[in-house]
């Protein structure tokens, strides 16, 4: 009995030492300092364990369709190759300055498609990586996802070449944009105005 009241104790001192830690400001949020050992085992966990439960039912397409890849790569050359980088494209100004960095998808992941698929529809909290099932239908990321399921294995030219072939993003989300408004000039026929090259619009990666 009297060991559970020590417990007991020691469990009050440490819930409200833990919260006169938080209130007082001394943890540093800033992305330029990494997180402490504790917080980022706590957070990794959170996150490695959520994404494999909440991706655990889903159901994956053939994601080996030429067309499905061809238009995921328009698609991550716009939306994501700014934070994620590419074959040939080594740094960005975002990539550099987020926190936890984002990974270099072109050298692998170790998660499934089905959990990229929830990643990419779903972001990750406390990290910079956005929900795009926001603004995307589950189509267009299915497509993203057959994308990035070949990255790994283009080189820096290929990488050049399929994105140049690809169907632009008329909706270049990473842009700021008024309401209702692509921020893409577009022809008459609704297809936006090829840029110089997809992969270097905005702050997008450089060689
Ligand atoms: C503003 C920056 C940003 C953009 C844009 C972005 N991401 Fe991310 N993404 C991140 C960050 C940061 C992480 C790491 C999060 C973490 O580990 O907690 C991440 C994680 C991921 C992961 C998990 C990878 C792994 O191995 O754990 C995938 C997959 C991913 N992003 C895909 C994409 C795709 C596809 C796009 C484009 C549709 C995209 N992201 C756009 C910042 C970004």
């Amino acid at each position: 009995m009297k060991t559970i009241k020590t417990l007991f104790v020691l469990l009050i001192i440490a819930v409200v030492g833990l919260g006169v830690y938080v209130y007082s400001g001394a943890y540093d949020i800033g992305a330029d300092v990494p997180h402490t050992r504790f917080v980022d085992w706590l957070v990794s966990a959170l996150r490695d364990r959520s994404i494999a439960a909440h991706a655990r039912d889903i159901r994956v397409p053939d994601l080996n369709d030429p067309k499905m890849i061809l238009e995921g790569a328009g698609q991550y050359a716009a939306m994501c190759s700014t934070c994620h980088l590419a074959p040939g494209y080594d740094q960005s100004e975002t990539w550099e300055g987020l926190y936890p960095r984002p990974p270099k998808l072109y050298q692998g992941t170790s998660l499934t498609p089905a959990e990229i698929f929830w990643v990419i529809k779903h972001g990750i909290k406390l990290s910079g990586m956005p929900a795009w099932g926001a603004s995307h239908e589950d189509d267009e990321l299915w497509a993203i996802t057959a994308f990035v399921m070949q990255l790994p294995k283009l080189s820096p030219q290929q990488y050049k070449d399929i994105v140049a072939r690809a169907p632009m993003d008329t909706d270049m989300t990473m842009m700021p944009m008024p309401r209702g408004e692509s921020p893409v000039p577009h022809h008459a026929d609704g297809n936006a105005v090829p840029a110089e090259s997809p992969a270097r619009v905005g702050h997008g990666p450089q060689p």
